[in-house]
């Protein structure tokens, strides 16, 4: 049996400025991806005597690590569906007559439902491991056609695939990278439960809709660019925005407390990162991180938490 392995990474949104619903549903973006050292790993066990001619290659899916009771094992997880869009887009493109069947583990690190892009980074390890995997029989795909794929499963899939610091617009999947100075530290809180992220996308709209809340879209995201170019975290800290942050807060008070006793606890700043839940402290190093999460840990703000560093690579084959 031959194995493939490949890890992504967890991002957080610098900036998130979300414009207005789109006809098919998506919002505009313009947001700043960062990729974190936080990561999970997929695996690929390949059965090359038993071959596949149509339909789904993949024989099951298990999980591990963090949150894994909550990852879905069947074909809607998003790793599932990557494989089964590679194999797609052979079977089309290149006459892919028969494949080997596959079986999948998954090794969490990234919350699930937590605003990192946990199921999109287990999608875009996917999609490395299973084109390492047809290295040999199918021609390889350059970065621009895994990046097609990889859209077509989701807005964030694309950036989990290349990683370090992008600026990305239309529903999230067109990128172009960004210059980013130096490392940045975080303390990242996580949450027993998630948080959907087209709920929290219709919260901002129900919010705008009736003008009790001004939540207006942060489309210029120049004061965050100069930031990054500095390399200094306090700029940083000064320069960050997410427009789903107070739709987030308006779905779930406890976000609330915990950025507050973060913020106490002594971080520069503190974001939901994403959709949420996970609130995303910035640190002026690691040492401090690591006091800050100390914090929020032992007085039970925080259920758990990790530390983290960014900017982090695009998903890669390990072995
Ligand atoms: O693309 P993805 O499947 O990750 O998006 C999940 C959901 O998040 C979408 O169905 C939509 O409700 C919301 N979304 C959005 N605008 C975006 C990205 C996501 O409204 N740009």
């Amino acid at each position: 049996m031959r194995r493939f392995a490949a890890r992504a990474h967890a991002k957080v949104n610098l900036h998130l400025g979300v414009g207005d619903r789109r006809a098919d549903g998506y919002h505009d973006l313009v947001t700043v991806f960062q990729s974190l050292s936080l990561s999970d790993t997929v695996r690929l066990d390949v059965d090359d005597d038993d071959r596949v001619t149509s339909g789904s290659i993949v024989a099951g899916l298990t999980v591990a690590g963090l949150d894994a009771a909550s990852v879905p094992t069947d074909s809607s997880n998003l790793a599932w569906r990557a494989v089964d869009k590679l194999v797609d887009y052979y079977r089309a493109n290149h006459a892919l007559s028969d494949a080997p069947r596959v079986a999948i583990h998954i090794n969490k690190g990234i919350p699930t439902a937590g605003g990192m892009a946990g199921g999109s980074a287990d999608a875009a390890a996917a999609l490395v491991a299973a084109h390492a995997m047809f290295s040999g029989t199918c021609p390889a795909l350059p970065m621009d056609t895994l990046s097609e794929i990889a859209a077509g499963l989701g807005s964030d899939v694309p950036f989990t695939l290349r990683g370090g610091t992008m600026l990305g617009t239309g529903r999230g999947e067109q990128l172009t990278p960004m210059l980013s100075r130096g490392t940045y530290h975080w303390a990242l809180a996580f949450f027993t439960e998630g948080l959907s992220t087209p709920k929290v996308f219709h919260q901002l709209d129900f919010l705008r809709s009736g003008g009790s809340t001004n939540v207006p879209p942060s489309l210029d995201t120049g004061e965050l660019a100069r930031a990054l170019t500095t390399g200094d975290p306090r700029q940083l800290a000064a320069a960050m925005t997410n427009d789903l942050q107070i739709p987030a807060l308006t779905l779930r008070h406890d976000i609330g407390y915990v950025r507050t006793a973060g913020m106490n606890a002594g971080a520069l700043a503190s974001m939901v990162s994403g959709s949420g839940p996970t609130v995303a402290f910035l640190c002026s190093s690691e040492l401090h991180a690591r006091d800050v999460l100390d914090d929020l840990l032992a007085d039970g703000s925080a259920y758990s938490g990790t530390v983290a560093h960014g900017p982090a690579k695009g998903a890669h084959l390990i072995y």
